[in-house]
């Protein structure tokens, strides 16, 4: 025996001698993963190096396929484009027609949460992760098998449980642990513990913190990001803004060290020379508001901000094909004709498709060059756009010369009407040239040959899309002597837009500083810093400018307001958190009803997200888990026995209204409404409790007209009891029609449900209040529904002059729900009216000096006419 158990154990250990390395297994699961899982949807990608990412969470990504040159088949259409002395190249329709698709949908409704019970699959990659810790204590193998036990990757089972203790055996037991895979188990064990990961664990914030703060200290970029967001929108804590900016400033030191490829030495006075960042460089948002895929969870209207990125697709490109035509909107013009215009209108198209990339592709810059290129170099040879060209530089010179003749007259050349589309196409195209050119994209740095096809670009089709790029080359002095007075002239020219405008204010501070003549050299005047502000929401270099101001102590400003310019400013380079791919395709690729991991996938991976600090994922999250979207935003889900007991269960509806807690805090206006909503109806275990609790329904319909205090009050008027008796006559003879109406309700009995229910007491104080917040964040329904309130005293002192003006400001912000508003407000001069018959003012109290004599005569007239009997 004892022989027998050596030799298990040197075999054992000689297969350790061969030792694999986890990141091979990891491989491997992928890539069977991807054989065994054909999925809608997968990210296409230029080459495998380009999805290495820079966290952890980058390396479990599953949906990505390289993608190889088109050729044409047998089964598929498309354009065949023939260039001469150069390979034809073949477009798919395909590919043409999906590029920047955003219909995608979202499963919500039937989630399973409970994951606490799963028969644990036995699979030979996760043994051999197993293997790799028990016997090498191999961290890494432990990080990668913990990471797929709590995210349920590649459908091995989701447990937990066992992620927590691999997580614990990291920080605990397993010896020579680098810091990175240290600083991660504290981060998901932070995560663990604070979120409870949809109710496996009991929620501990406390607990969770301290992970996050030993994280934090292992330089964790992730706990950083997390606690600088709980500081600054006191989640778990009280907030600090200076704990905030200390964390976000040490992860904008980080970002400093990563974003080197936009740094250039530039030489700022002739004995100075700084490293500045010249250029923004381009994202790729992943980071989505899922409700904004089903057109926002109040219409688009209402969105506090699209996430969703925006595409120019092919079906753009019509109406720039008819201009020139004389044809614009003539339906009878047939753009399709003229194959030159097509083919360039199909290389531009491309050129940016490439550049860009969507959803379901990566940019592909090689690509994107080389339509650019191919687009370039045949455009101008193309007769008509010659002629343009030496028909603008004629111009161009006319305009210097005239400058120059210091007449002080000054005149533009209006391109409007003569610009043809093929030059527009063209153009772009050495717009979107000359910016790889200048940014060393799909090929070398090379900024005379930049500054080359910019200028064509320019006097082909102005300056979009890339208004700046001819002033950085003047400014900076690229392949040329600098010409700051040029490079002014371009940036006032774009002046309301945000990129010009912030380098404006860069030329405008080396000015100042050239200068020196105020009393404060260093503090920066308020003109610069109101410049670079109004710049900063729509521009990521004037958001890094102003921190870089701050840091150095040359702006000063509230904590407040800097700690949310860097909350936004290193949101913004999502990638170095977070692979936001892994929610955003495990949803689109989910099939709920096949009982997939992936929905838990994406759940897990917001919640993570959320933590993190992004408001999109934790609105998301909201509302996928209390879905007023989708095939099951019904309520009658809500109240459905089958489904009820084990998808739409109390856990899970807490966990809903603790997200969009979170969410509300980063002042989303959708997700306060939404909240707002969700307390006012309440949740009951029926249809009938629910709504015997309405504050609107268990009121006789008369009492919607009159001051609700002067009928509680009972007050004796001589008016008050003929009237009530006079709605009670009406509401008899409608009675009948009133109780259909009320049975259609769903009906139910509570007693039937044996699993913990849901009930979330309706509060309409909290509603209102959550109304409130939204109407002074500028919301159009928040304002509306305040109105509401204040109309019929829900929540708040019944007041008919203040539920005008809201129901007014309502109508100022959006006249979306014009008829239902202005409605609203006859309804409530109406009600003023009857009010003021019977003495009472907008608030329902009864006015001193009410002449009642001359009224009730009038009012007497009134009710006799209608000739009831029962009026004495
Ligand atoms: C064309 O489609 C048929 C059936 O869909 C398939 O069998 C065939 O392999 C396809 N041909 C090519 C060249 O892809
Ligand atoms: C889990 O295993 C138990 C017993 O081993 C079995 O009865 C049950 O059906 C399994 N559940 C699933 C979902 O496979
Ligand atoms: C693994 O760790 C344990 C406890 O720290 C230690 O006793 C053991 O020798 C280690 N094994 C190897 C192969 O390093
Ligand atoms: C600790 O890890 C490093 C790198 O992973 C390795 O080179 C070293 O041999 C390890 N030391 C021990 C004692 O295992
Ligand atoms: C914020 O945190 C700092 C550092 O921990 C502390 O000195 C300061 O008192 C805190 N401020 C508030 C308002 O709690
Ligand atoms: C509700 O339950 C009661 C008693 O259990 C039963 O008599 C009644 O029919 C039920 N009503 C409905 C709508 O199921």
């Amino acid at each position: 025996m004892k022989w027998l158990d050596t030799l298990l154990i040197s075999v054992a250990l000689s297969k350790s001698v061969v030792s694999i390395d986890p990141h091979d297994v990891l491989e491997q699961f992928k890539e069977e993963y991807r054989i065994k899982n054909s999925v809608q949807y997968d990210y296409l990608v230029p080459s495998e190096a380009e999805i290495k990412g820079d966290t952890f969470f980058h390396d479990y990504f599953p949906y990505y396929k390289t993608a190889s040159p088109k050729m044409k088949n047998e089964n598929n259409s498309g354009y065949m484009l023939e260039i001469p002395d150069s390979e034809s190249i073949f477009l798919d329709y395909e590919d043409i027609d999906l590029y920047g698709k955003i219909d995608f949908k979202f499963p919500y409704g039937p989630l399973k949460l409970d994951h606490s019970i799963v028969n644990k699959t036995v699979n030979e990659h996760i043994d051999e992760l197993n293997n790799l810790i028990e016997i090498e204590n191999n961290s890494e193998a432990a990080r990668i098998l913990a990471d797929i036990n709590l995210f349920g990757l590649y459908n091995t089972a989701i447990d937990v449980k066992q992620a927590e203790a691999l997580y614990l055996r990291i920080v605990n037991e397993l010896p020579n642990v680098s810091a990175e895979i240290e600083g991660h188990a504290h981060f998901m064990l932070g995560v663990i513990y604070s979120t409870g990961v949809f109710g496996n664990f009991e929620k501990d914030p406390a607990k969770g913190l301290i992970h996050y703060r030993f994280a934090a200290d292992l330089n964790n970029i992730q706990a950083q990001m997390t606690l600088a967001h709980k500081y600054m929108f006191a989640v778990n804590v009280v907030e600090n803004y200076s704990e905030a900016i200390y964390y976000f400033s040490l992860i904008k030191e980080r970002i400093e060290g990563k974003i080197g490829s936009s740094m250039l030495n530039v030489q700022k006075t002739p004995s100075t020379i700084v490293e500045e960042m010249i250029f923004s460089y381009n994202l790729n948002k992943f980071d989505v508001s899922w409700c904004d895929f089903e057109d926002g969870i109040f219409g688009p209207a209402t969105q506090a901000l699209d996430t969703l990125r925006y595409f120019e697709t092919f079906d753009d490109y019509e109406k720039i094909k008819q201009m020139g035509t004389g044809s614009l909107g003539d339906d009878d013009y047939v753009a399709d004709e003229d194959e030159t215009l097509n083919a360039y209108s199909l290389l531009y198209f491309e050129t940016q498709k490439h550049y860009n990339g969507d959803y379901l592709n990566a940019r592909n810059y090689d690509m994107a060059f080389k339509f650019a290129n191919l687009c370039v170099s045949n455009g101008l040879l193309e007769p008509d756009v010659a002629q343009s060209l030496k028909n603008v530089e004629k111009l161009n010179q006319a305009k210097e010369e005239f400058k120059d003749s210091s007449s002080g007259f000054k005149f533009e050349i209006s391109f409007g009407e003569d610009l043809s589309p093929l030059d527009l196409f063209v153009g772009r195209c050495a717009q979107y040239l000359g910016h790889m050119y200048l940014r060393g994209e799909g090929t070398e740095v090379n900024y005379d040959l930049a500054k080359h096809y910019i200028d064509i670009g320019k006097n082909l089709a102005g300056n979009k899309p890339f208004l700046s790029d001819n002033g950085i080359i003047n400014y900076y002095g690229l392949g040329m002597e600098a010409d700051k007075k040029k490079a002014l002239e371009i940036y006032e020219d774009g002046i309301k837009y945000a990129s010009p405008r912030y380098y404006k204010a860069l030329h405008l501070i080396d000015e100042f500083e050239t200068q020196l003549k105020t009393e404060n050299p260093d503090i920066i005047p308020e003109k610069i810093i109101t410049m670079l502000s109004t710049a900063s929401p729509y521009n990521m270099l004037a958001k890094r400018k102003l921190i870089q101001l701050y840091e150095e102590g040359r702006y000063t400003t509230e904590e407040k307001s800097i700690s949310g310019v860097y909350n936004s400013y290193v949101k913004l380079l999502d990638h170095l958190y977070f692979d936001f791919k892994l929610p955003f395709y495990s949803f689109i690729n989910s099939k709920p009803e096949n009982d997939d991991n992936k929905i838990w996938t994406g759940l897990v991976s917001l919640a993570i997200a959320s933590e993190i600090g992004y408001a999109n994922a934790q609105q998301s999250l909201g509302v996928i888990l209390w879905p007023t979207l989708g095939k099951f935003a019904s309520k009658k889900y809500r109240y459905s026995d089958d489904i009820y007991s084990t998808v739409f269960t109390a856990q899970r509806f807490k966990e809903a209204i603790s997200y969009l807690e979170i969410s509300a805090k980063h002042y989303n206006r959708d997700s306060i409404n939404y909240l707002g909503d969700l307390y006012y109806n309440g949740l009951y275990p029926s249809y009938t409790e629910q709504i015997q609790t309405d504050p609107l329904y268990n009121r006789p319909w008369w009492q919607y007209v009159l001051p609700l205090s002067s009928v509680e009050e009972e007050e004796k008027s001589w008016l008050l009891p003929k009237l009530i008796s006079l709605f009670e006559t009406i509401d008899k003879i409608i009675s009948p029609l009133k109780l259909t109406l009320r049975s259609i309700g769903l009906l139910r009995n509570s007693s039937t449900y044996t699993n913990e229910i849901a009930i979330v007491p309706r509060d309409v104080k909290k509603a209102i209040s959550y109304y409130y917040d939204a109407s002074t964040l500028g919301s159009h329904l928040g304002s509306y529904n305040v109105g509401w309130a204040y109309e019929f005293g829900i929540g708040v002192a019944q007041d008919l002059n203040l539920a005008k003006r809201y129901y007014e400001l309502s109508l100022e912000r959006s006249n979306l729900g014009y008829l239902a508003v202005k409605f609203a407000i006859l309804r409530l001069e109406l009600k003023a009216y009857v009010w003021s018959l019977i003495g009472c003012d907008g608030r329902g109290i009864r006015e001193i000096n009410h002449d009642g004599k001359t009224w009730k005569e009038r009012f007497t007239m009134i009710i006799s006419m209608f000739g009831n009997p029962n009026f004495d």
